[in-house]
């Protein structure tokens, strides 16, 4: 009896391990990955923040059910109500301690831009050394995602909780440094003249430092199809009126951006709400372009739907100096809290693409 309970044991360990997405260092892309508590880990369209030895993991807290509303039937918008931001902490970037919602929506304000009512995605949060304060970016929207906007929260911790600032659309009365005489005198029609006045707007977004301490917000604007990138001010808290225009005409979602070799990586996605569909990569010699758009970054099976899933980070792969982390949502319409995390090793090519490679399992050594 002994025996057969110790084999059961050893069965359950073995067939419960080999479920997670990552163990004893080893990642299993699109897995159920559970916390140090060992509940499923929920940061959705998230991202990560190195601090003093800790990597912080920010993202969208998804509970509670899925519904389509009915302002967002004709392209599939499902959604569940906001719950905040969850911050999970690891020193190994494999065994997650859940820090709790460091950014909560509130009900108590149901006309506030975080009432469970709205939209809050893809929070970003960025370290000001010179502040010393954390600074989080993340798109503010209606239900029916028009009001496109960005909301700013700050916290003097890592782990919050953060003060909700406010949101806005950047850049009002201010024209690109690209924008072309065609697009100041633009009609109305054109997304960039009618929100001169207004500002711009910003759906999913990232925020990029460099090594000089400016900080770029990179976000899908005019409707989609334009992306914009602007730099903030020193305390990476409003735009500081000098951005770009980028992948015009490109409808590209969900810029995850990195540095390597002096030069700057983008990758990003087609515009098709929760379906998959091929990654794009593209370089830049400056964060405010121009950029060169450089193909589908990934390689092997379902590349061409980037493993079903969407990109939302790149990070610095510890001890690998020239390789990366991509970080993707394998998004779960119908049940968004069941949506799963999909972390592979990026290269670099010979001729200097960066490079996704699917793999079943992998290993941080
Ligand atoms: C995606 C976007 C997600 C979310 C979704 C809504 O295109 O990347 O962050 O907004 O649409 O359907």
């Amino acid at each position: 009896m002994r025996f057969s309970l110790s084999i059961l044991a050893r069965w359950l360990t073995i067939t419960l391990c080999s479920g997670a997405a990552a163990q004893g260092g080893s990642f299993t892309p699109g897995a159920v990955w559970l916390d140090t508590d060992g509940h499923p880990i929920n940061a959705h369209g998230g991202g990560l923040l190195q601090y003093e030895g800790v990597y912080y993991w920010y993202g969208e807290f998804k509970t509670g059910r899925t519904y389509l509303p009915d302002c967002n039937k004709s392209w599939g918008g499902t959604r569940v109500d906001t719950t905040g931001v969850a911050c999970y902490a690891s020193t190994n970037l494999a065994d997650w301690k859940n820090d709790g919602i460091v950014l909560a929506a509130t009900p108590q304000d149901p006309t506030g831009d975080l009432a469970p009512s709205q939209v809050l995605e893809r929070p970003k949060v960025v370290y000001n050394a010179a502040t010393k304060q954390f600074v989080m970016w993340m798109h503010i929207d209606s239900p029916s995602y028009g009001a496109a906007r960005c909301g700013v929260a700050t916290s003097d911790r890592p782990t919050g909780p953060f003060h909700y600032r406010g949101s806005f659309r950047p850049n009002a009365e201010t024209w690109p440094v690209n924008a072309t005489a065609a697009d100041q005198q633009a009609a109305p029609t054109n997304y960039l003249a009618r929100d001169f006045h207004t500002g711009q707007m910003a759906r999913d977004m990232t925020v990029f430092v460099d090594d000089d301490a400016h900080a770029y917000l990179f976000y899908a604007s005019e409707e989609n199809p334009v992306m914009h990138v602007s730099l903030l001010t020193d305390d990476y808290l409003r735009p500081a009126s000098q951005y770009a225009r980028i992948f015009i005409g490109r409808s590209m979602e969900d810029p995850a951006v990195f540095k390597h070799g002096g030069k700057y990586y983008l990758i990003g996605s087609g515009c098709t709400a929760w379906a998959p569909n091929a990654a794009r990569s593209a370089v830049a010699d400056h964060p405010l372009g121009p950029w060169t758009e450089l193909g589908n970054p990934c390689t092997g099976p379902d590349a061409t739907n980037t493993f079903h899933a969407q990109s939302t980070f790149v990070l610095p792969r510890p001890g690998h100096p020239d390789e990366f982390i991509f970080m993707a949502d394998r998004w779960q319409q119908w049940h968004l809290p069941d949506s799963r995390y999909l972390w592979l090793p990026l290269e670099f090519n010979s001729d200097g693409r960066p490079i996704v490679r699917w793999q079943e399992h992998w290993s941080q050594e």
